[in-house]
């Protein structure tokens, strides 16, 4: 694998998918792989799931990790080209990136939206010039548009948790939040689950509709209860307004996902990447509760960013 950025880049997921759970299996078998060879992780933004999971899995397969926290103690990076650098920018990333390229192995790279101006955060500028630049294997740690180590993960645990010979419902629901936050996340869940065996229906309320280039062939309800009808699992997350970009419309009332809610579903087992806002985003009831996931969903990061670290050594071997 050359590069992990999103669900296009993987040709077989049920194999990617099979891959991780033999790894939480077996976690050290493969620790000569990643011998002599160096994980750089860069991270522009913060972040505690994905900086230890990914740590982890590298130190599994026996590599050198480093972490940098570039937004914080790097230079001030500049991302245009052709630009005079007389302002505040004092490292181009024509250099900063290929400088890294020549100490890592492979390099994983972090850089939310700006959630200002919806095309350039959706030409994902950052991560591809970050690709062009590194002249090694990336892997994205979560990026403008996508955050793909967390929706390998979410389908690890799907499949973990499925009951077997019956394809999931599986539900991805808005949920409220206070500040606008990136689509990432669902993006990308939506875009793993129309690879994987399993019914999607996305809920939202008007306005919150996704991107069609990722929701397209799922089914979008505005009634969340109608969405939730015999669902299996749940997945709860906010984003923000696609069509008004970047912009909170609403505080969503009535949308919390609650043990009432609850009793809609199929007795579902409820995710959510985290960090969750309790008692905004997911009731303090269900996070506590016997149908929560999330500790394991989590736990799952580390074999989701192995099975893909070892899928990039084994090509550089
Ligand atoms: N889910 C997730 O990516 O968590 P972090 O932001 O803490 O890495």
């Amino acid at each position: 694998m050359k590069q992990f950025t999103s669900v296009h880049d993987v040709q077989d997921v049920a194999a990617l998918v099979n891959e991780a759970l033999q790894l939480k299996q077996t976690p050290l078998a493969h620790k000569a792989l990643g011998q002599d060879k160096t994980l750089g992780l860069i991270f522009m933004n913060p972040s505690l799931r994905t900086r230890l999971s990914t740590q982890k899995a590298g130190m599994n397969l026996g590599m050198n990790v480093m972490v940098m926290n570039l937004d914080k103690e790097g230079w001030a990076l500049e991302t245009q080209d052709g630009v005079v650098m007389n302002g505040t920018t004092v490292e181009h990333i024509r250099e900063a990136a290929a400088v890294m390229g020549q100490y890592c192995d492979i390099i994983g790279i972090r850089s939310f939206p700006k959630l200002q101006d919806r095309e350039e955060d959706y030409s994902e500028d950052l991560l591809n010039k970050f690709i062009k630049l590194a002249g090694v294997p990336v892997v994205s740690l979560e990026s403008a548009t996508r955050h793909p180590l967390q929706s390998l993960a979410d389908l690890v645990t799907i499949k973990e948790q499925a009951a077997a010979g019956k394809r999931p419902k599986v539900v991805l629901t808005w949920a409220p939040h206070v500040k606008a936050i990136p689509h990432c996340v669902a993006n990308s869940f939506a875009e793993w689950m129309q690879q994987a065996d399993v019914d999607l229906v996305i809920t939202n309320p008007e306005g919150y509709d996704l991107a069609d280039k990722f929701t397209k062939g799922s089914q979008v309800l505005h009634n969340q209860d109608e969405a939730l009808k015999g669902a299996d699992f749940v997945y709860v997350k906010n984003w923000s307004s696609y069509e008004e970009y970047g912009k909170v419309l609403t505080d969503g009332e009535g949308w919390m996902m609650t043990n009432e809610k609850l009793a809609l579903t199929n007795n579902a087992k409820v995710m959510h990447c985290l960090p969750v806002r309790r008692g905004l985003e997911l009731s303090q009831e269900i996070l506590d509760g016997p149908n929560s996931l999330v500790i394991e969903q989590a736990n799952n990061r580390t074999y989701a960013a192995q099975a893909v670290l070892k899928r990039m050594l084994e090509r550089i071997a």
